[in-house]
């Protein structure tokens, strides 16, 4: 029988994400039959009323499941109120746990240190598989920390650092069009490219997250680690082949070839800044200071823009602008690779040709070319156009991905303990010197396209 023992079983990761992933994965007949689920958290739960939480979050975030997978999830499922920093709880939670166990750490940043702390403790089985979710540390120093905790428990490849934007479809249409099609993979280098944009501007804003969000801001909620992630991706050295190492070998190259930034150059090449009140969506926003759980004297950000540059020979003297904001009046969430223009145009001078942009749009997922083409009337008037394709949305969303890749054993599509903490490496040096005021904290209106500067 597999254990999957929930870390944080009642709180909110678990019953908005995890709960409805696992959902879906039965509904796909995906879940393995022997599977148990075995949540553990501090509330004075037992096993009944924590199976009336499940379908309380079924019902509120997987509506649409088919008739009776809820219940079978459900049948599934069983409580343990516990400490999960405490050794003696935790060996509890393992009791009778005879076959394959995952722990999956679904708990606030501060608890992930003492939890694997004390699942060593508890004789966790060596071959276990630990889940670790976001945000993997506060900085270098930590995620350093957490990895050589998590080494006292498990081999590097039972750790499953999760990042669900590496689930989300883009990751499979990056790499196959970049690595599957001629034509782009000789283009993909400074010769051709001018610039490249990694863009994931939200109309949501904080959501009631503050207990969070308030610590970390746009750089470490979005950038240190999705968007760096989109960035290796669509900057790494093609692989050999998708497999674990290979891939990951890869990504971990290109983080080290990304200038850390000095203060002077933070300023120039980084912008910060928080939403004031505003409309969203039609909705009012109050100014993020007024959020509840806010402390003004933090100085969050709820947008983030960085432009970091590659020191290698395939990308020397491009700029790659990853950006993400929180509250902005359009959702955007787009990776574009704007070319060069041609070297010489031969059809007069009043003719102009744009540059060639590849977007692969992320949400819904759509890739689109825009081109130039000799439009109606006069044969050499240059028209634009875009050819696009809609990507057929793939049958199991990213957790539930994401989760069937922990059931199998397969770390291809999560982070490394040497890439999390060279993640830390580009994104530590702009904290340390926005901390220091390098780049003044701007505003934007809710609902405004993000600060003027941006
Ligand atoms: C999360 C961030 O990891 O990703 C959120 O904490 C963000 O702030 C979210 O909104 C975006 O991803 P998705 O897939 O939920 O749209």
């Amino acid at each position: 029988m597999t254990t999957l023992i929930i870390c944080g079983a009642a709180g909110d990761l678990a019953g908005r994400y995890l709960l409805p992933a696992l959902a879906r994965l039965l509904a796909a007949d995906a879940l393995p039959d022997d599977l148990r689920v075995r949540g553990i958290s501090r509330e004075p739960l037992d096993t009944a009323s924590f199976r009336e939480h499940v379908r309380s979050s079924l019902a509120e975030h997987a509506a649409d499941l088919p008739d009776g997978v809820a219940g079978a999830l459900i049948g599934r499922c069983e409580y343990l109120s516990a400490d999960v920093t405490d050794a003696g709880d935790l060996t509890e939670a393992l009791t009778d746990a005879t076959g394959p166990v995952i722990a999956y750490l679904a708990l606030p940043p501060a608890l992930f240190a003492p939890a694997i702390s004390a699942l060593a403790k508890a004789g966790l089985p060596a071959d276990a598989r630990v889940v670790v979710e976001k945000p993997f540390g506060q900085d270098q120093a930590s995620a350093r920390h957490l990895n050589e905790l998590l080494a006292e428990v498990v081999a590097e490849p039972g750790v499953f650092r999760v990042d669900h934007f590496l689930a989300k479809q883009t990751v499979q249409n990056v790499l196959g069009l970049r690595f599957a099609n001629r034509i782009f993979e000789p283009m993909w280098n400074s010769v051709h490219i001018d610039r490249v944009d990694i863009v994931w501007d939200e109309t949501l804003a904080l959501e009631g997250r503050a207990g969070y969000y308030d610590r970390s801001g746009a750089l470490r909620d979005m950038i240190q680690n999705h968007l760096l992630q989109l960035l290796c991706l669509v900057a790494m050295e093609p692989p050999q082949t998708l497999g674990e190492r290979d891939l990951r070998d890869r990504k971990v190259q290109l983080l080290r070839s990304v200038r850390g930034m000095t203060p002077e150059e933070a300023a120039r090449r980084t912008v910060r800044a928080r939403y004031t009140a505003g409309t969203s969506r039609g909705r009012p926003v109050p100014d993020y200071t007024a959020e509840p759980g806010v402390d003004p004297a933090n100085g969050t950000e709820t947008f983030a823009e960085v432009t970091l540059a590659i020191d290698n020979w395939r990308w020397a003297g491009v700029p790659f602008r990853l950006r993400s904001g929180k509250a902005l009046g359009t959702a955007r969430s787009e990776i574009s690779v704007h070319f060069k223009p041609v070297p010489h145009l031969a059809f007069g001078q009043s003719q102009q040709a744009v540059a060639n942009v590849l977007r692969l749009r992320l949400a819904p997922d759509r890739i689109d070319l825009l081109v130039n083409l000799n439009g109606e009337g006069d044969p050499f008037d240059l028209e634009t156009a875009e050819l696009g394709a809609d990507l057929a949305p793939q049958e199991l969303p990213a957790y539930s991905r994401l989760l069937l890749d922990v059931l199998e054993g397969d770390p291809s599509l999560t982070i490394r303990d040497d890439e999390a903490e060279e993640s830390w490496r580009i994104v530590e040096p702009i904290l340390a010197a926005w901390q220091d005021g390098a780049a003044p904290l701007l505003e934007y209106p809710a609902g405004s396209q993000g600060p003027n500067t941006a």
